[in-house]
């Protein structure tokens, strides 16, 4: 539940960062995870001002209202109005909020049209209008588009062939393939419910070679370790790590502001595994951290240890930059840009950012005192993609809705990629595409920055990947989007990390996400090779599920007191990606669900099974007479998960290591 307070005052229009009811102590964590808020308050306000309004209604333990307090410097007009003095300072902002709008209570809806939308502690005293758009102005020297969240090209996509029947219901498998099996003909979708199912007899040599180490988790059930075992999906190329001239690179987002405690071996451990799988570097985002330094000296430095080489980067945070700190930027950049792992692209330091819209790279290039080759996250203009300072443009729109911030039951599609190639191919610079598995957040009101919604993401790794290769040759670099942010589940590294926990601990902890890192194998070769189809090279199962159905309720105990926007476009499914040469079949039980059994095609295909509660158990057997099984870790419930309602997910991976 949410307010949103609009002012009028002398025609001009104000959304008063209020406060939230239970206001309590600072956060413990004010730089746990650039995305924290990924909102950026571009322009930034006068600082009393908006103190005096905070003072006025209490605010200060609002995200907004602190954020805003924490700007200093004023680009442009805005009203504020201090409600106890009726006193009037003016002072400008301009909005950005690409992922998170923070509000007092738990949002479960996110703003649009960039009106941040806030409770107000103290409503009695202001006038009401009511929710409105266009409730920040922008100046007209702001070099940047105020309007950064409206999409004019997302719409309705074509609704995904995932959502199935009740998990009571028949079984009704959808399989959605690549072209690699129609090339094999049509797939028949068989579905047997099986009452003589063989579960755990089928195992062969190669099988449990080395990939599946049982172990206990909850429940004492026996499951698969999430620790990926050597013989899953591997890429061992290498590639000079500082010479690149624009061949194909992949890269993955990693949240330094998470990781202060991390040691060398810490560091090292990421890179060979991200290696192993064929990403080719981080990068790296940093906030104003005292310990950002640190942490980047250890990461380049431990990526020279990397057997093949690791590229790195710095991905500044325009939450936490001013886009007026050029010689900020240009120290910290010139302290790493001649490392022997830093990536150079056409023989210049690479460089990106979170945000930024306005940053003059050209300025920090001067004060590094070498061309950088920038390729910030930026919005898709004509005049972002001619500013001769950038080299190109990256894009945070990885998730069905992003552009509103606003869930839709709908798939990824390609529009936003266009948009961007739109008008980075005329300016003859670069577009660097995301790539991400999932996005689900449910922070509550114990901290500043409340957030609770999830995007429809169930295929979206595979429906992703599948965009990127039909692209690939207008792409030369991806960013996984992320390596370990589990505020927003999106992470696909490893979790079981020594970071620090912003408070999503409480649903990640013990939700794999790596099995995702096998998964991408047979894309990223083909990413690379130039290829339109997964390059499969060895059998793999991968298959993530939910921890709890979508009708467990938890409003009573959750932090938020409400499920998370857009877990209704969600179904109760468990999804199986399997990666053959030739085909197979899987078996699959889902709880007390009735034994699945489907048979797959070669190269890579989805199964959609409904999810039952309790154990999840895999076999696969594929025509290269391999076969294997194993049970999730983690089991499906009907209720909540230790007394909220948690959407993420947890993966794990199987392979005949054949
Ligand atoms: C989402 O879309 C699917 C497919 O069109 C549909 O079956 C389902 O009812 C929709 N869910 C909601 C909550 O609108």
């Amino acid at each position: 539940m949410h307010l949103s307070t609009t002012l009028t005052l002398g025609g001009l229009l104000f959304v008063l960062p209020a406060t939230l009811g239970a206001a309590t102590g600072i956060d413990a964590h004010p730089r746990r995870s650039r995305h924290v808020r990924h909102g950026q308050y571009a322009r930034d306000v006068d600082s009393s001002s908006v103190a005096s309004v905070i003072g006025a209604v209490n605010a200060l333990q609002s995200g907004v209202a602190r954020e805003l307090a924490d700007r200093s410097d004023k680009v442009g007009q805005a009203l504020y109005v201090d409600g106890g003095a009726a006193a009037i300072t003016t002072s400008t902002e301009t909005v950005y909020v690409t992922q998170t709008v923070t509000q007092a209570f738990c949002p479960t809806q996110t703003a649009q049209d960039g009106a941040i939308q806030v409770s107000a502690a103290s409503p009695s005293t202001l006038t009401s209008n009511g929710p409105t758009s266009n409730t920040f102005v922008a100046s007209s020297s702001d070099p940047n588009p105020i309007d950064t969240f409206v999409s004019t090209s997302s719409t309705a996509d074509s609704a995904s062939s995932s959502d199935l029947a009740s998990s009571s219901g028949p079984i009704d498998t959808f399989v959605s393939a690549t072209s690699d099996s129609i090339q094999n003909g049509p797939i028949s979708l068989t579905s047997t419910s099986s009452p003589v199912h063989d579960a755990g007899l089928i195992t062969t040599s190669a099988s449990l070679a080395a990939p599946t180490s049982i172990g206990s988790d909850q429940g004492g059930a026996s499951t698969l370790t999430p620790t990926i075992p050597a013989s899953t999906p591997q890429i061992t190329e290498t590639i000079n790590p500082s010479t690149s001239s624009k061949t194909k690179l992949v890269f993955a987002h990693f949240m330094v502001g998470i990781v202060s405690t991390y040691q060398a071996s810490d560091w090292a451990k990421d890179m060979n595994l991200a290696k192993s799988k064929g990403i080719d570097g981080f990068a790296l985002n940093i906030g104003v951290d005292d310990y950002s330094q640190k942490q980047l000296d250890l990461a380049y430095s431990a990526a020279e240890q990397i057997s093949g080489g690791f590229d790195l980067f710095i991905s500044f945070d325009f939450n936490w930059y001013k886009i007026s700190q050029t010689a900020e930027v240009a120290t910290m950049l010139k302290r790493y840009v001649d490392k022997p792992n830093q990536l150079k692209v056409d023989g210049k330091p690479f460089v990106s950012s979170f945000i930024g819209d306005g940053f003059d790279w050209s300025a920090a290039a001067s004060q590094v005192g070498q061309e950088l080759y920038a390729v910030p996250y930026f919005q898709p203009t004509a005049d972002n993609a001619n500013n001769a300072g950038l080299s190109g443009l990256f894009s945070w729109a990885a998730w069905p809705g992003q552009l509103d911030n606003q869930p839709v039951n709908a798939s990824m599609t390609d529009s936003r990629d266009q948009t961007y190639l739109g008008v980075t191919q005329p300016a003859g610079k670069t577009y660097m595409a995301p790539v991400s598995s999932w996005f689900s957040t449910h922070f509550g009101p114990e901290v500043s920055y409340s957030k609770n919604w999830v995007f429809k993401s169930e295929t979206l790794w595979k429906d992703r990947w599948d965009e990127i290769l039909s692209m690939g040759d207008q792409l030369d670099f991806l960013e996984i989007v992320t390596w370990n942010d589990y505020g927003e589940s999106h992470y696909i590294g490893p979790v079981d990390t020594p970071h620090t926990d912003d408070g999503s601990s409480k649903w990640s902890k013990g939700l794999d996400h790596t099995a995702m890192l096998d998964f991408a194998v047979p894309y990223i070769k083909a990413f690379k090779a130039g290829q339109k189809e997964p390059i499969v090279e060895q059998d793999t199962l991968t298959y993530w599920h939910r921890p709890h159905l979508r009708s467990a309720s938890c409003d009573a105990t959750d932090i938020c007191n409400a499920p998370p926007t857009g877990h209704d476009f969600l179904s109760d499914t468990v999804f199986v990606a399997t990666m053959t040469k030739a085909g197979g079949t899987v078996k699959v039980i889902s709880g007390s669900n009735a034994p699945f059994t489907q048979q797959v095609a070669a190269g890579v295909q989805m199964i959609e099974i409904p999810m039952g509660v309790g154990k999840q158990s895999f076999e696969f057997t594929t025509s290269g007479g391999g076969s294997v099984n194993g049970d999730s870790s983690i089991e499906v419930s009907a209720d909540c998960w230790n007394g909220i309602y948690n959407f993420n997910y947890h993966s794990g991976t199987i392979t005949t290591g054949a």
